[in-house]
């Protein structure tokens, strides 16, 4: 299926709610089962037939989204689009308005992950034409999003963003298609109190304007991977929906491997249980150790006499004589060790804006 549509997919911004691990490394890239979100927004986008994608950059982080699309089994056109400072999102369109020309287009943001096909949502904006479609999921914590308030047939009557008093818990979900009418509209828009310029606030003047804008409400979860529990819950979710027995690597005598484990290349299971859902990456190193359900350990991490259940470790680093560490997302090559026997103390070196519960 091929689609006359371009793809505006946002891998910019700061990722604040994502420190420490996005002062090093763009939100779009953190990864959920060990592939980076971003992955999984281009398998989305290319199963909608989409050919075109212009790829929203920060400075800061430009390079490193660049890197990791730089393989592109989707064999997308990639179009680079730097965006100077984190405007917001209509910013980001304003920016990319010489690629985007007069082609309607499907806007992605690059840290949300959704359990459905969008193509059906880009199958309906196609049959209808209206001038905005949006995506809604009915959330507990309506504040913290861009809420609609739709009628009976799906058109929406209002929308506003992040509100104080929300008027529906309807959330905006991070997709969303476009005709070229959002253009003048957000070519009017002023600065919000957060001093970006929202997406939001264009499909609300598209509504005032009397212009058709269509909602579709999502049947399938939505995952917005901002904070460290939402990153833990996708990883929980994708490793649930998605995750498939698969060993590359060696399981030595003594050891079972159990359920739905990957095991990548190079990797070595010694002496220890993995109970799946499970992801241990490329070059790995589990000995005498239990990895628990939902627990995602990177390419060349080394887990020694230790539990570990229902965390991320990403890439390099090592955790040994932790007699069990839970709901714990970890950064790169870092350490966690248990001090010597009798020892009480703590020795800690941490980065800034970490936590730590002991
Ligand atoms: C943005 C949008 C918001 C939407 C959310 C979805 O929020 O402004 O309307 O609900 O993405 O992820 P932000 O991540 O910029 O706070």
């Amino acid at each position: 299926m091929s689609s006359h549509l371009k793809a505006l997919v946002l891998a910019g911004g700061r990722g604040t709610r994502l420190r420490p691990l996005t002062y090093t490394m763009a939100k779009q890239l953190v990864p959920v089962a060990n592939r980076p979100i971003l992955h999984y927004v281009m398998d989305q986008v290319a199963d909608c037939g989409i050919g075109e994608v212009g790829v929203i950059l920060s400075p800061e982080t430009g390079e490193q989204v660049k890197e990791a699309l730089a393989l592109n089994p989707w064999r997308l056109r990639f179009e680079w689009i730097e965006q100077d400072r984190p405007g917001g999102l209509a910013h980001a369109v304003k920016v990319a308005r010489d690629f985007l020309g007069n082609t309607p287009f499907l806007m992605y943001l690059g840290d949300n992950l959704i359990g459905q096909p969008v193509r059906d949502v880009v199958a309906t904006f196609e049959a209808e034409r209206p001038d905005a479609l949006i995506l809604l999921k009915e959330v507990a914590n309506p504040r913290q999003f861009g809420v609609a308030v739709v009628d009976g047939d799906g058109r929406v009557r209002r929308l506003v963003e992040k509100p104080k008093d929300p008027p529906s818990s309807l959330a905006l979900v991070g997709v969303y298609c476009f005709s070229p009418a959002i253009h003048d509209v957000i070519a009017t828009l002023a600065p919000s109190w957060r001093g970006e310029l929202e997406i939001t606030d264009a499909v609300q003047r598209l509504v005032e304007a009397g212009r058709p804008v269509r909602a579709v409400e999502l049947t399938g979860w939505w995952l917005d991977t901002g904070k460290k529990d939402d990153l833990l819950e996708a990883n929980r979710v994708v490793l649930d929906e998605w995750g498939r027995r698969e060993i590359i690597g060696s399981v030595g005598e003594g050891s079972r491997v159990d359920g739905r484990v990957q095991l990548g290349p190079g990797a070595i299971v010694e002496r220890s249980v993995v109970r799946g859902p499970a992801v241990i990456g490329a070059n790995a190193v589990v000995r005498d150790s239990f990895i628990g359900p939902y627990t995602s350990v990177g390419d060349h991490c080394r887990v020694e006499r230790s539990q570990v259940e229902h965390c991320v470790i990403l890439d390099g680093s090592v955790v040994e004589d932790v007699e069990r560490l839970e709901d714990s997302l970890i950064g790169r090559n870092t350490v966690v060790r248990r001090a010597g026997d009798n020892h009480r103390a703590l020795r800690l070196m941490i980065g800034d804006d970490a936590e730590v519960a002991l």
